[in-house]
């Protein structure tokens, strides 16, 4: 049986991010979950390389389009490949055969009456390729808050307000089709207030797939993107079974309107069978807020790899993130979480039970089925089932919780039962327990190893390895797990510790210094030149004629007429108040600066502001598209030390 599954196909308007690998993590633990279940699971993932976005994009970096889009989409396919979670599809939209099938998909909608020629007026936003509702010019963009422009253009529309009824009958026969519920209340109550057409060709820019029939149009990008999903694996078949339609998109929370509304759409328009399901995650938040290319909050995966290892991350975003709701991401939640359930959790279960076995049964697994602890063992049992289960609606945090229970369960037993002391006893009957405990311990490390194969695949298979298991960990099929498979004499191979112990503070500090070269490394790569770099270098006599001081500011007062300035009154350590004007007002109140420390520019010569005589500067940091921010030193020095 096939089960077909797709990560959205990203912009290639900027490299890869955490964010991204966050969906794929997921579509490749759900890819390999599926094997273990005897499907023939495929995946497909891209990159979405038209459009608007990454027309300017690459005008920036001074590329042509298709340079660009290579670099990018290489970029993208090199770091799936790095991180273990390379699709078995990856399909760009500058592909012809994705051309055709786009083209395809037209024809077809307009021989069914289904696409028609207009001319529309309104406010688009380019960053989030969006026409918005509000019809006031320069609107923000409710997406992304941009200001929107006003666009007029010729365009061919698509009679998105004729599948209402459809649209609604869809989800009401097929609960599951949009999950989580949340996200499917939200698009059933969205479509019940009606649907308008939606304009799908564009004239405004060259960058796309060219409209058959029309020299000027092209196709609006989400008309061709979500077309990715049918057209990279356009007439395949497995098991006699044809790919299409998806068993399920997984997506982001923000673009489920166009996979729940418009693709399902355009697809029974063009009279092609639908997709089975839809799972919208939530977003990866980064200092509380929503990592992204435009904010500049971004971490990436790779560096993080490098410290802690790509299982490691696997784990912590599955188990630390409730899979469709939103969640932070920290580099020291993430260690912390590696050192308690990686490291002393199930690392230390299997050393310990391996480093037993070979110490107290010369490394092969004792006979101890009769004498194994059948609390454990319906523990065991029960586990099995609800992680299946759990997983099987893509509660993957609530499975691994479930399993960490029973890790928790044995290490527990493990003190109880003291094997360390049972050893030492010659009575036969403390000897037989001695092998029920070991191999109670041994089996559960072996249905834990087979259950988080799809989570961390490479530490999954390091145990089984370690536990000598004879058939490779893939070929386990979830159904026929059970407890007491572990064949008793089989030898154990003890290896290194799967999780070695890491610091928090080192680690911390050696991935962020890795997300900066990396970044570096992709700026290079794309001929992009950090805004902060240094113009041009000068000595340190010319830097020393600069003086900077530190200074307490004595009295600060707003400027009659002058919105943004404050007349600040100095203590600078020279026996006499100074006066400065400072473009602060929007940012400061008077009374929040006063016995404040400061740094100014002591020697700048003096100016005229609004009819005050300023003797120097303050100093601020102003982020673009910010207030500025007032610098002071970190613990107090006395008025007038200099800076050098
Ligand atoms: O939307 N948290 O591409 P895109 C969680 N090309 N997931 C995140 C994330 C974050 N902070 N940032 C990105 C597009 N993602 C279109 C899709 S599909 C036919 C076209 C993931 O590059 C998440 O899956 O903006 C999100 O939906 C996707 O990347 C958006 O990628
Ligand atoms: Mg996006």
């Amino acid at each position: 049986m096939k089960y077909y599954l797709t990560t959205p196909i990203y912009y290639v308007n900027a490299a890869p991010h955490i964010g991204h690998a966050y969906t794929t993590f997921a579509a490749d633990l759900i890819r390999r979950f599926k094997r273990m279940q005897g499907y023939t699971a495929v995946l497909t993932s891209g990159t979405d390389e038209h459009g608007q976005k990454v027309e300017k994009a690459a005008r920036a970096q001074g590329k042509s389009p298709k340079e660009f889009t290579d670099l990018i989409s290489a970029e993208f396919q090199r770091t799936w490949e790095k991180l273990g979670i390379m699709p078995d599809r990856f399909r760009r939209t500058t592909d012809p055969r994705h051309h055709r099938m786009v083209q395809e998909l037209f024809r077809r909608c307009k021989a069914n009456g289904y696409v028609y020629k207009g001319s529309y007026t309104g406010q688009y936003c380019t960053s989030c390729e969006l026409y918005v509702t509000e019809n006031e010019p320069g609107a923000p963009c409710p997406d992304c808050g941009r200001p929107t422009e006003t666009v007029t253009e010729e365009n061919y529309f698509f009679k998105l307000s004729e599948f209402q009824d459809r649209l609604l009958e869809l989800y009401e026969r097929n609960p599951d089709f949009i999950r989580p519920e949340t996200r499917r209340n939200e698009v059933i109550a969205f479509v019940r207030q009606g649907l308008n057409d939606l304009s799908i060709t564009r004239t405004s820019l060259k960058w796309g797939i060219p409209v058959p029939g029309e020299e000027k149009h092209v196709f609006y990008v989400w008309f061709d993107a979500l077309m990715t999903y049918m057209s990279a694996v356009e007439g395949e078949k497995v098991d006699g079974e044809d790919l299409w339609p998806a068993d399920l998109h997984l997506i982001g929370k923000e673009i489920v309107r166009f996979h729940a509304i418009y693709w399902p759409a355009f697809l029974m328009a063009a009279d092609w069978p639908v997709p089975k399901q839809i799972f919208a995650h939530g977003w990866l938040l980064f200092q509380e807020d929503k990592m992204s290319k435009s904010k500049g909050n971004i971490v990436r995966a790779t560096p993080i790899q490098e410290v802690t290892g790509v299982d490691a991350l696997r784990y912590f975003l599955m188990r630390e993130i409730v899979f469709g709701q939103d969640g932070n991401f920290s580099y020291e939640a993430l260690v912390n979480r590696y050192n308690s359930d990686l490291a002393n959790g199930l690392g230390n279960l299997a050393s310990r039970t391996l480093s037993m076995i070979e110490q107290y049964r010369g490394g092969a697994v004792p006979d101890g089925r009769a004498e194994a602890d059948a609390r454990i063992a319906a523990q065991a049992g029960r586990t099995l089932e609800a992680y299946v289960t759990r997983f099987d609606r893509f509660e993957f945090s609530r499975g691994l919780e479930l399993l960490w229970g029973l890790l928790g369960a044995v290490d527990k037993y493990l003190v109880e039962q003291a094997p360390w002391k049972l050893i030492k006893s010659g009575a036969p009957e403390d000897q037989r327990r001695l092998d029920g405990t070991l191999y109670t311990a041994a089996e559960v490390l072996r249905l834990a190893a087979a259950l988080l194969a799809p989570v961390i695949p490479e530490s999954a298979a390091n145990i089984w390895n370690q536990l000598g298991m004879p058939e490779p960990l893939e070929s386990v099929r979830f159904e026929r797990l059970a407890w007491g498979q572990l064949e008793p004499g089989q030898k154990v191979h003890r290896g290194e510790p799967v999780f070695p112990r890491i610091k928090v503070d080192e680690a911390t500090a050696k991935m962020r210094e890795l997300e900066i070269q990396e970044t570096a490394r992709q700026n290079a790569l794309l001929g992009k030149k950090p805004e902060t770099e240094a113009a041009e270098t000068i000595s340190i006599d010319d830097f020393s004629k600069v003086e900077l001081r530190v200074a307490e500011v004595v009295n600060a007062e707003p400027v009659k007429g002058a919105d943004k300035l404050l007349k600040l009154t100095v203590d600078a350590g020279e026996g006499r108040p100074r006066t400065l004007v400072a473009g602060i007002a929007e940012a400061y109140k008077p009374e929040e600066l006063i016995g404040k420390k400061v740094v100014i520019v002591a020697n700048l010569q003096p100016r005229k502001l609004r009819g005050i005589v300023s003797e120097g500067m303050v100093v601020a940091a102003t982020p673009e598209d910010g207030k500025p921010v007032l610098v002071s030193p970190m613990a107090d020095v006395p008025v007038g030390t200099r800076l050098t």
